[in-house]
């Protein structure tokens, strides 16, 4: 089954040398790192080209230390539950990569991954592992309708309608948000009244919610750098002042809850 599209032309498009290519010769090279760019102009999202260079790498480098891996044991965990040998999967937003490089060096199945950051999907490709990662806008996706068993989605914005369009019908969504207490401590240094999260799901209309699990673990970040790889990873960089930040930057360690909800939806049009 043809899994990716033209963005152009939405005809299927299949690898020729170097580049994908559809029947009406819009070509579309595959990068050095081995990722394809299909983000056509149209669909760039006005000026947004996702996550920048900076945070790119350092998401790599916190996640890489293995910090949330109660998530990714927890993934594990549905994916033994729900895949099969030839499962087709898709990483949703998938930023530089670590869950679906880590999934695909434990199950044997067709893995796929975008982004609509090049500085993030660069990073993933250069992990080498079997998952093939396109840039694309989570909007407007270069794939064919109903090619997925199963998807998921780790903090990240929602389309319910492109996510079910390229999802099998009764194929998994697997989505991932903040839990109430995650990161508690880190906005706590920063903030003299920080909030719970609202743990609210997202407008999901075209699936069924079937399952709903919390993961929760505690961290201990034992340098400057670490604290603020993570820092950089949240909306909070964004939203707090240089003083907070300040905060933060003199702390060599923090300890913090983590706390994830995993929403396992079924697709049902
Ligand atoms: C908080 S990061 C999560 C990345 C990854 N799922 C993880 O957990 O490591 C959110 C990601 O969504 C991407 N993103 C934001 N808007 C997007 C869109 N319209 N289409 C595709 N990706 C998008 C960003 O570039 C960023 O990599
Ligand atoms: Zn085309």
């Amino acid at each position: 089954m043809a899994i990716l599209k033209c963005p152009v032309c939405s005809e299927t498009i299949w690898i020729d040398n170097n580049s994908y290519v559809c029947k009406n010769r819009h070509s579309f090279d595959i990068a050095k790192e081995g990722y394809v760019n299909l983000l056509s102009g149209s669909h760039r999202a006005g000026n947004l080209i996702g996550d920048n260079r900076d945070m790119a790498y350092s998401r790599q480098s916190f996640l890489s230390k293995g910090y949330f891996d109660a998530l990714t044991n927890q993934l594990k965990i549905c994916f033994d539950g729900f895949g099969f040998d030839n499962s087709i999967v898709l990483d949703i937003c998938c930023g530089e990569g670590y869950y679906s490089s880590k999934l695909a060096a434990n199950f044997p199945y067709q893995f796929y991954g975008f982004d609509i950051s090049k500085n993030m999907i660069r990073i993933a490709a250069k992990k080498k592992s079997p998952v093939t990662y396109f840039v694309a806008n989570m909007a407007h996706l270069p794939i064919n309708d109903s090619c997925f068993d199963i998807a998921f989605h780790l903090f990240a914005p929602f389309h319910n309608d492109e996510f079910s369009r390229v999802i099998k019908m009764d194929g998994y969504l697997i989505s991932v948000i903040p839990g109430r207490r995650h990161l508690f401590k880190l906005k706590q240094i920063m903030y003299e009244n920080p909030y719970e999260n609202d743990e609210q799901p997202p407008v999901a209309d075209n699936f069924t919610l079937i399952d709903k699990i919390h993961v929760s673990d505690t961290i201990t970040l034992n340098n400057s750098q670490d604290i603020m790889s993570l820092l950089k990873m949240t909306p909070y960089f964004y939203h707090t002042s240089d003083a907070g930040k300040a905060k933060l930057n003199a702390l060599s360690s923090l300890t913090t809850e983590i706390e994830f909800v995993v929403l396992i939806y079924k697709n049902h049009k």
